[in-house]
Order: C-alpha cells, then structure tokens, then sequence
C-alpha cells in the first residue's frame, strides 16, 4: 500500500509526464510547419516516449494499491524562435524533469518507501539519457549556427536519431507485451 503523500507525488509526475509529451507535439508540429523534417520526427517519437513515461507511471500507482489521477493541462506555446531555441526549451524542460523526479525520490527515502525509491531508478537512469541527449543535439545546432548547410544536416541526423528511437519503443513494446 502506497501513502497519500507518495500517491500525490506521483500524480502529480503524471501531469508532468503528459505535459511533456504535449510540448514535445507542440515542438514537433512547429518543426514539420518549418521545414526540420528530422527534428519534427525526433519530437514526435520523443512526445510518444513521454505518453509512455506517464503510463509506466500511472500503472505503478494503481498497482500499489494508490489511484492515478489525471489533471487540467496548460495549451503548449506553438511560438519558436529557432530550432535553436526548441531545442533550448527542451533541455530546460529535460532538467526540470530530472529535478522533480530527484525530488519524489528523497520523498519515498523519507516515507521509508523503498518500493518506490526503487521504481524511480528506472526514471533517474532515463533522465540522463534525455539531458545528455538533448545536450548534445543543442551542441550540435549551436555549431551549425545560422548556417543553412548546417542546420541541414543536422536535421538529417535528427532523422537518424528518430529511427533509432523508434527502434527501440518498438523493442520495448514487444517486450512489455511479453512476446
Ligand atoms: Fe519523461
Ligand atoms: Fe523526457
């Protein structure tokens, strides 16, 4: 049985799970209008992983005896600068992922929850994986600059990066599926 304080917290990591992948629609419909064929089907894949972060989660709640509970959502902002700067949004938004989940940790050490605690390290090992994803496909459109040539091939890697992402959801799936 789960605490009504661990329930809150993981409830409200859902909300957070579901608005990632809300942004990251956002972010990727805004790529597709301007042109980053890559970089939209990277967000795209990246929106449908963060759905699959909040199903993990809402799975762990109800199966502990607690109840998932979804909430109101804020419209995500459809207005970017720059590649330059979606990709500036989505390493913030990574790192404030990575701190909130950093928090409901040492909340289940308070709560002597180490059924949680260890259900998180699942989220703890994924959130360095995001940030130092993120980082480094911020690096690399940093490098591009402005530059057309650049910011072109970048995209092609941004495409590369999608496939293997989807590989991988896929590999996933069939695994949680028990086939
Ligand atoms: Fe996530
Ligand atoms: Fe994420």
């Amino acid at each position: 049985m789960i605490t009504k304080i661990i329930e809150k917290a993981i409830n409200e990591q859902i909300r957070k799970e579901e608005d990632s992948s809300r942004i990251y629609l956002s972010m990727a419909s805004w790529s597709q209008v301007n042109g980053f064929q890559g970089a939209a089907e990277w967000l795209y894949a990246q929106s449908d992983e963060e759905r699959m972060h909040e199903l993990k989660l809402i799975h762990y709640l109800n199966d502990r005896g607690g109840t998932a509970q979804l909430a109101d959502l804020e419209i995500p902002t459809t207005k970017f600068k720059s590649l330059l700067d979606v990709f500036q949004q989505v390493l913030k938004h990574e790192e404030y992922i990575s701190a909130s989940i950093n928090e409901i940790y040492a909340i289940s050490i308070k709560q002597n929850d180490y059924s949680t605690g260890n259900f998180l390290q699942w989220y703890i090992t994924e959130q360095i994986e995001e940030e130092s994803t993120a980082k480094a496909v911020l690096d690399q459109i940093q490098l591009a600059g402005e530059e057309k040539g650049g910011l072109f091939h970048m995209d092609k890697e941004l495409a590369a990066l999608a496939a293997k992402k989807r590989a991988s959801q896929l590999a996933a799936a069939t695994t949680n599926a028990g086939i």
